[in-house]
């Protein structure tokens, strides 16, 4: 009789139970939206990559040409559009070239032919590049204008959006 007695549980440790319960489980439907908003940018990391549309593979000429495009940046938890410029042309072994017009001394923006012939010139402090947008020796520059990476697909030359160092050039 009494172990029966026991085993039963109280009107106030069942209230006990239920609200505990019932508030664990608001307590929880609460925050974990807003751990997930807080991590999200951690977890998701950098933009995929997707290449972007720049012009069709039979506008590609043999004198560098500024090209414009778009592409979506996301930094943490803004996201914005942002624009890049690329130097595209077909050098003289008929290669496809997409380079930066970021001067890899100091930043400033590179222009074709604007001093001498057949060269990238930046004015800032007087920085050449030849015709592949290698730097010319003893000029403030040390090392090569970075490319983008390509791909062309169905006659349409796609960018990806970052650029990078040049192997081997
Ligand atoms: S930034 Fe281009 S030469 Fe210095």
């Amino acid at each position: 009789m009494s172990n029966k007695k026991n085993n039963q549980v109280s009107r106030r440790q069942f209230l006990n139970y239920t609200l505990t319960g019932v508030g664990g489980f608001m307590g929880a439907a609460l925050v974990a939206p807003m751990v997930g908003f807080a991590v999200d940018p951690l977890l998701k990391g950098e933009q995929s990559g997707d290449f972007v549309y720049v012009l069709d593979e039979d506008e590609i000429t043999d004198t560098p040409q500024r090209v414009s495009f778009q592409i979506d940046q996301k930094d943490g938890w803004v996201e914005s559009q942002v624009e890049r410029t690329a130097w595209v042309y077909r050098n003289s072994n008929g290669d496809i070239l997409a380079l930066s017009p970021v001067c890899t001394h100091l930043g400033c923006t590179v222009d074709w032919a604007t001093q001498n012939e057949n060269e990238f010139f930046c004015p800032c402090h007087d920085g050449r590049y030849d015709a592949n947008g290698v730097n010319i020796a003893g000029t403030p520059p040390t090392e090569p204008l970075h490319e983008y990476t390509f791909k062309i697909e169905d006659g349409k030359l796609y960018l990806s959006p970052q650029t990078h160092a040049r192997e081997g050039a």
